[in-house]
């Protein structure tokens, strides 16, 4: 099975899970608050449930990205809110959040395995790779 497919099917499943109330964005953002401080501090008065609403959303456009091989306008203005100009999020920082994204995936699909992770890093990687390049380029 090509790694498009595994990432389809675990996406599937993990969006399926989280029938305690805690939903796949909750524990996504326990785990990446968890990794840091200095990740947790840049959260102190953010509202959390508005958060997990719109990383859902943005999910998307990192999913898109990797199908279309573009950024689109979703993603562009995100890339600019968290650049050098804006929020100021720094490149190592998309690291932690891609750890905490697969310690996700790893509690929420049951068929967790290697090729599992593999496919969403690759997945990911290209919109991560965008946002870390606009860092100072926007
Ligand atoms: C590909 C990875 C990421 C995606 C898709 C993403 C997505 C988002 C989205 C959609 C928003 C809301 C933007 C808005 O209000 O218009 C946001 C806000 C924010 N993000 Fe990210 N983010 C990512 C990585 C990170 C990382 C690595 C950090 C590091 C700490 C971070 C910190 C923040 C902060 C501090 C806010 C503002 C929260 C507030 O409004 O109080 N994000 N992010």
């Amino acid at each position: 099975m090509s790694y498009d497919n595994i990432f389809d099917a675990s996406y599937k499943r993990v969006l399926e899970t989280g029938t305690d109330g805690t939903d796949f964005f909750e524990t996504f953002y326990q785990h990446f608050l968890d990794s840091s401080a200095l990740i947790s501090e840049q959260f102190l008065n953010t509202d959390m449930e508005k958060q997990r609403r719109m990383l859902k959303k943005s999910f998307y456009s990192l999913i898109s990205f990797y199908a279309s091989g573009a950024a689109d306008n979703v993603l562009e203005k995100i890339a600019y809110k968290h650049s050098a100009r804006e929020l100021d999020i720094k490149p190592a920082f998309y690291d932690c959040w891609m750890d905490s994204l697969v310690a996700t995936v790893h509690d929420y699909d049951p068929e967790f395995d290697n090729d599992v992770e593999l496919a969403w890093r690759l997945v990911m990687s290209l919109g991560i790779t965008y946002m870390k390049f606009k860092y100072d380029r926007c």
